[in-house]
């Protein structure tokens, strides 16, 4: 008695796997998250992420030029400022780190890439949370959502291409919309942060924009246990104007990123987050991992999952990898 059937023979020799493989992996896919910080001069490094560090200006223009140059999608940049206050003020200010280096990058860049912001107001405020407080100290909806709208426009004029609202407030999606059609900025496109978790991996990005944040963000990002809640929130923000949908994180909610992928008529979206990168640096550092191997099979796997696109810290070093 053999085998009638013997899917083994397509696994047979490297061409073979090659032309039966199923999922693409290219530069152009994968998104570099970048950290640009105010008025400091030499880059810092983030211990809980090796190899990421705070940019200055100029470190973070050269780096931006590499990146581009191996290949990769698009850039996503954040600000740490020196100074931050209740309303997160410097977020809107023209001269606020992320406009300034934003500005940098556009007119190093021009349309080489696109140039993507989080449009957030958790590096900006002195308590950490993504929006403006109310008087007992919850994060106010709609009061956050009017600085959003301007934040939004500060950006684009700035020379964002693409905003990524990932504040989890109630119409976001709406209000930034109207806000930048309002003032003629229809080309602006918005990455909506649709679905995106209240995660414990997203502890080492709070050491990179060295977050002020005491307590958690539970009200108003999703409980890790569901699923449901996240076609909801991705439909709202198709309903609002989203151009491009995002799930957040990625590894732990493969589920979600193909459940997004099968009712979404716009691109797909998934953040490989900061905690999935240091799991994978810190076993790689004893040894414990191959990390080459590891990295592309963490974002083939998020690529299969239905990502088109993937916001990843290895963007640049796996482009090369894979050019
Ligand atoms: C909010 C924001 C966060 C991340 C991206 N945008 C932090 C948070 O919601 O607490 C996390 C990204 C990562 O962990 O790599 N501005």
């Amino acid at each position: 008695m053999f085998p009638e059937h013997r899917p083994r023979r397509l696994r047979t020799t490297p061409a073979m796997r090659r032309l039966v493989g199923e999922t693409t992996l290219r530069p152009r896919q994968l998104i570099l998250p970048m950290f640009v910080a105010e008025g400091i001069d030499a880059p810092r490094p983030i211990s809980s992420m090796p190899g990421v560090v705070q940019h200055t200006r100029d470190t973070l223009r050269k780096a931006a030029v590499d990146a581009v140059n191996a290949g990769v999608g698009g850039l996503m940049l954040f600000g740490i400022p020196k100074t931050r206050d209740a309303e997160g003020s410097g977020a809107v200010d023209e001269k606020g780190i992320l406009n300034v280096a934003l500005r940098d990058l556009r007119h190093e860049l021009g349309d080489a890439t696109v140039l993507m912001a989080d449009t957030c107001l958790d590096e900006f405020t002195d308590h950490g949370h993504c929006g403006v407080l109310d008087a007992d100290g919850g994060v106010d909806n709609d009061a956050t959502l009017r600085i959003y709208a301007q934040m939004a426009i500060a950006q684009v004029e700035a020379g964002a291409h693409v905003l990524g609202p990932s504040g989890m407030m109630d119409g976001q999606i709406g209000v930034i919309r109207r806000a930048l059609d309002e003032v003629g900025h229809k080309d602006a496109a918005i990455l909506a942060y649709a679905a995106k978790y209240a995660s414990a991996f997203y502890g080492p990005f709070r050491e990179a924009v060295d977050s002020q944040l005491k307590g958690d963000r539970k009200t108003y990002q999703q409980d890790p246990g569901n699923a449901r809640e996240a076609l909801r929130e991705i439909e709202l923000d198709l309903a609002e104007g989203a151009d491009m949908v995002m799930v957040k994180p990625a590894l732990s909610y493969l589920d979600v990123i193909k459940a997004a992928a099968d009712i979404s008529p716009v691109p797909v979206a998934a953040y490989n987050i900061s905690g999935e990168y240091a799991m994978v640096e810190a076993a790689a550092a004893n040894g414990w991992l191959d990390r080459e191997r590891t990295v592309l099979e963490v974002l083939t796997s998020i690529r299969r999952a239905g990502a088109d696109m993937i916001l990843t810290y290895w963007a640049a070093e796996a482009a090369a990898w894979l050019d």
